[in-house]
């Protein structure tokens, strides 16, 4: 793609260079290209651990062929990789986006956020007691194990999404769940997440995984077929079409809240670009701007993972026979049993959102739909609650927030949902303005 043109067109292309967009893509490509060729050939060292062989590190595969030449990475695609990666979809088939219909407050700030950092999501239905009987719930050998009409619910809707996964044998699917919060930049951040991911891939000598669907089992990858999906890569290389090389993973969380320790050693640090702005550290050493790509210990937090259709099946398979735990503890120790190959990044660039306190929202019963069920579901705030919150909002023109406990502060540099008003408000612009009774200074 990038060989032949730049030469002879060297004169004009100056002259052209600000007109044509289609010349200035190609343009930095090249130098793209001779920059990591560069930086390749002194060796740059990847901080990925040695302690890569702790038992049962198998099941990503272990390269069956020849000896693969580990300095020679070959970065071809790898900016229309980034670029794919950084889509409107992320790089994913799609993006998913769990939510009770009645929710309409989240549904609105996703919107906002949606709208401000150019992502595509479509809405999934989330699965309300009323969805649910116990026949149409899988055995499970815990007789009482989880009688909570929520738990349930939560499983159901993302096992929805598995199953249709499945039965299209779907390309992999972003899925979010309905308090998911990001940063104004996360396209660009996902971009530079991928051109670490695929040399992550890279350097741990990851395959791909069986594909064990009808096509996968009756087309293989010799096959003169010139359908993309069964002519993957066994080895990772960078590829536009599918930037995040499903078929060497069946989940990769964006958004846990907590992970476990298992393998948290083979990983890979590099500093990023937009990168968190608060204080972090990884197993005791500080991460200075940077971020970890790591193979998954088991994520607590469904809020934002990605499932390929073998990881669908897995998941829904491992459900359907006994559900013997709610869905997030289910998966960790799916991922524990390394039965299913995760990956995550840290810190994580899809946090949960909470309302600021006093504001009257936390009374409603707003910020949870796992305990619908429990204590009459939602109410109205009542006459006496305390809306001292309200004073800090119109200042800072956000009613929203990362939730605590789980994140350090600054876990983003520019939370969307905390910068929506300044960008989208014309400059100067304060709510107070426009507050009936505006509270007190
Ligand atoms: C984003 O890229 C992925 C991978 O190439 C692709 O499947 C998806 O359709 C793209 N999204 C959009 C909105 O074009
Ligand atoms: C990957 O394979 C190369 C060559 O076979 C080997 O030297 C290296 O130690 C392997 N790396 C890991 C993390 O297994
Ligand atoms: C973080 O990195 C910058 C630039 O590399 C350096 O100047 C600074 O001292 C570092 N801060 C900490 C806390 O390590
Ligand atoms: C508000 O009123 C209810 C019932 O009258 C009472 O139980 C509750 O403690 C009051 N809450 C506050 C914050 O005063």
């Amino acid at each position: 793609m990038l060989e032949p043109r730049s030469g002879r067109l060297y004169a004009s292309a100056v002259a052209r260079w600000q007109r044509s967009r289609h010349l200035r893509t190609v343009t930095w490509l090249l130098f793209f290209f001779l920059v990591i060729s560069f930086l390749n050939q002194c060796r740059l060292r990847l901080a990925v651990s040695d302690a890569f062989h702790s038992p049962g590190w198998k099941n990503v595969g272990t390269s069956a062929g020849p000896v693969q030449d580990h300095d020679a990475f070959d970065i071809t695609n790898q900016a229309a990789s980034m670029e794919a990666a950084g889509n409107s979809t992320l790089g994913f088939n799609k993006i998913v986006f769990i939510n009770v219909k009645k929710r309409y407050d989240r549904e609105d700030a996703m919107a906002i956020q949606a709208y401000l950092a150019g992502l595509d999501i479509e809405d999934y239905p989330a699965v309300t007691p009323d969805m649910i009987i116990s026949a149409g719930m899988p055995p499970s050998h815990r007789i009482n194990a989880f009688k909570s009409a929520g738990i349930r619910g939560c499983y159901r809707a993302h096992a929805n999404v598995w199953s249709e996964m499945v039965r299209k044998r779907s390309p992999p699917v972003l899925i979010m769940e309905s308090d998911a919060a990001w940063d104004i930049n996360l396209r660009p951040i996902m971009s530079d997440i991928n051109k670490q991911f695929v040399k992550f891939l890279h350097k741990i000598n990851s395959t791909s995984l069986p594909d064990p669907s009808y096509a996968g089992r009756f087309h293989s990858s010799s096959s003169s077929s010139s359908s993309s999906e069964n002519t993957k890569p066994s080895k990772p290389v960078y590829d536009r079409s599918d930037p995040w090389l499903s078929s060497h993973w069946d989940l990769f969380s964006f958004g846990q809240c907590r992970e476990g320790h298992q393998d948290h050693d083979i990983k890979l640090e590099w500093p990023a670009v937009h990168p968190p702005a608060g204080k972090f550290s990884y197993y005791g050493t500080p991460l200075n701007k940077t971020r970890v790509l790591r193979k998954s210990g088991g994520i607590i937090c469904l809020t934002a993972y990605a499932v390929s259709h073998q990881g669908a099946a897995k998941l829904l398979l491992r459900h359907a026979l006994d559900l013997d735990n709610p869905v997030d503890v289910l998966m960790q120790r799916m991922v524990m049993s390394r039965d299913v190959v995760a990956y995550s990044v840290n810190p994580p660039v899809v946090a949960q959102w909470a309302y600021r306190d006093g504001i009257g929202m936390a009374e409603r019963g707003s910020q949870s739909d796992v305990n619908i069920d429990q204590n009459g579901g939602y109410q109205d705030t009542p006459e006496n609650a305390t809306m001292n919150g309200w004073k800090e909002v119109q200042h800072t023109g956000t009613v929203w927030k990362a939730r605590k406990g789980w994140y350090n502060d600054g876990l983003f540099e520019n939370m969307a949902l905390a910068v929506a008003w300044k960008n989208i408000m014309p400059q100067g612009a304060e709510l107070r303005r426009s507050m009936r009774n505006p509270p007190k200074k």
